[in-house]
């Protein structure tokens, strides 16, 4: 898809066809476009955590219950690494942007997404880092999976949000 449409066409999809499986390849192609983004002075500080087992999904679940798992067959919990960047604070928004790649890569692929934020959002992050063992700051779990519903565009241009500064 084109790249302008595709950044229009990307809606949070929250229910998927759960018996439909996200292959191997398509999993590495959206974690590549998360490693494609930027990250301040190229840290790159963040780690991926691939779920597709149904017991850790229901433990996500429990840890974020509007982490929209109970149809997706693929959770990719994308997680910062304060320690990469000492004496500064940007891993928050290099993970967003590693997120809203593999947002718009999932729908080049013919996937839904949606973006469901843990960090900064306590228990939940604790939580959400419990499930998965690892000492990194779990920034938002990804559900992906073929879309079961079409919903409503909800971006739009609004110009009362923007000031042109002469
Ligand atoms: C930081 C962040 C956290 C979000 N967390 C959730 C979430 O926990 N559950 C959920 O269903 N959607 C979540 N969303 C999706 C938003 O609700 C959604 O992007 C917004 O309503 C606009 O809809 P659209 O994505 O279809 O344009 C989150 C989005 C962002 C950027």
């Amino acid at each position: 898809m084109e790249l302008s449409a595709a950044i229009r066409a990307r809606r949070s999809v929250r229910k998927f066809k759960k018996e439909i499986p996200v292959p191997a390849e398509h999993v590495r192609t959206m974690l590549e476009a998360a490693m494609m983004a930027p990250s301040a002075l190229n840290t790159r500080p963040w780690e991926f955590y691939v779920v597709t087992d149904e017991a850790t999904k229901q433990r996500l679940l429990q840890a974020h219950p509007a982490c929209r798992l109970e149809t997706a067959p693929l959770a990719i919990v994308v997680c910062g690494r304060p320690d990469k960047q000492p004496g500064r604070c940007h891993w928050p928004q290099d993970c967003g942007a590693a997120i809203e790649n593999i947002l718009l890569q999932a729908l080049d692929l013919g996937y839904g997404s949606c973006w469901c934020g843990c960090y900064p959002t306590q228990p939940r992050t604790d939580d959400v880092q419990k499930v998965l063992g690892t000492t990194a700051v779990p920034v938002a779990i990804v559900a992906v999976g073929v879309p079961d519903e079409s919903p409503a565009a909800k971006g739009f241009y609004d110009e009362s949000a923007v000031t042109f500064i002469p």
